[in-house]
């Protein structure tokens, strides 16, 4: 069966941006490929390495995976784990850092973006080398298929030239993965800014109870010419419309919003708390998930300990083949037989 890797920083609960862009695919494709979802926390180092980021990790682990059960991703199929517990994945970083130049990493805008969002004056080694420690998750178990937000494609396509010259010099070690993007690429934030982000404030949360839901819905940006109900408003790229668009199921309701919206025939009020009930509606079910979940004590760490484990297996394996194309289990076997032998040899004659 082909593979599946894909996952997430652990910096909490996750966000409806999260759900459309990645994870209804891959709750989506379970069946069809094997799964395996990573919890990336070493990847949350390369702009928070101090050690108060380190000690929620755990924490925040946990809740991601409350939401990801939530969601519907079933751990009888799938694998979740914990990146910085499969040491491999520091291993396949160095080899693959020495297949990437600097100017390629630095045309990256989605690295530049992670630094000024850090309030990072100049880019971090490690930060440059974000997208190979993805290059690395992805290909740890050799997955085929990626699915991921639209900010994150540039870094599968890196991972295929990686791929593609680890391949060209040592031999055929890795599939070239291919990108899924989800049907809704970037979810504008509840602010109108471009992309829902928890750290800009402008998210609704899975996790979210119906109140904090409408509240954040009653707050929303819209169409700012307009002051009164009774003005024409703008449909095209309005937040709330755009989430009427993609999660209000009630299509006939949609088109009638907005009928009445560019006519000047609906108040923002009506829109928006039409706008709750729908986001409610798909929320109810994530929740109640979640909360069956939540009162089995310590599931959670079980699911990723269970998944971590089978990680490191695959784990091995791959690098174990990848070192061995390289040449380099070599390097060690020669010289580790050559000092066996002067020791046998040592311990039969010896020295007059
Ligand atoms: N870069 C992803 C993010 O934006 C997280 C991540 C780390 C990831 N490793 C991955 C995604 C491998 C897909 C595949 O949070």
């Amino acid at each position: 069966m082909k593979r599946i890797l894909t996952g997430d920083r652990p910096t909490g609960k996750l966000h409806l941006g999260h759900y459309v862009g990645s994870i209804s695919n891959r709750v989506r494709l379970q069946d069809e490929y094997e799964c395996f979802f990573i919890i990336a926390d070493l990847h949350t180092l390369t702009t928070q390495p101090q050690k108060e980021n380190i000690e929620v990790l755990a924490e925040n682990a946990r809740e991601m995976v409350y939401d990801y059960l939530a969601c519907g991703i079933d751990p009888a199929k799938s694998t979740v784990y914990l990146q910085s517990a499969v040491i491999e994945t520091y291993e396949l970083n160095l080899l693959f850092e020495m297949l990437v130049t600097v100017p390629r990493l630095q045309r990256l805008p989605s690295l530049k973006d992670m630094a000024r969002n850090a309030n990072l004056a100049e880019m971090p080694f490690g930060l440059l080398g974000y997208p190979i420690l993805q290059s690395a998750d992805i290909l740890v178990p050799r997955a085929h298929l990626v699915p991921v937000g639209k900010d994150n494609e540039a870094h599968v396509e890196l991972t295929r030239e990686i791929a593609r010259r680890f391949n060209y010099l040592y031999g055929e070690v890795f599939p070239i993965p291919d990108v899924l993007v989800g049907d809704v690429p970037t979810l504008v934030g509840t602010d109108g800014s471009a992309k829902m982000s928890k750290s800009l404030g402008n998210a609704i949360l899975l996790s979210d109870d119906s109140r904090t839901v409408e509240k954040k819905v009653d707050s929303m940006y819209t169409d700012p010419n307009r002051v009164r109900a009774d003005i024409p408003g703008t449909v095209d790229g309005n937040p709330v419309f755009i989430y009427h668009d993609v999660f209000n199921t009630n299509k006939a309701e949609v088109e009638d919003l907005k009928t009445r919206y560019r006519a000047g025939k609906v108040g923002d009020v009506e829109v928006k708390q039409k706008l709750t009930v729908a986001l409610n509606a798909f929320l109810d079910p994530i929740r109640e998930r979640r909360a069956g979940f939540e009162a089995r004590k310590g599931f959670v760490d079980e699911v990723i300990y269970d998944g971590t484990m089978r990680t490191r297996e695959e784990a091995r394996a791959t690098v174990v083949a990848a070192k061995k194309a390289m040449g380099l289990t070599g390097v060690w076997n020669r010289i580790s037989r050559k000092a066996e032998d002067a020791r046998k040899k040592r311990a039969k004659e010896p020295e007059s």
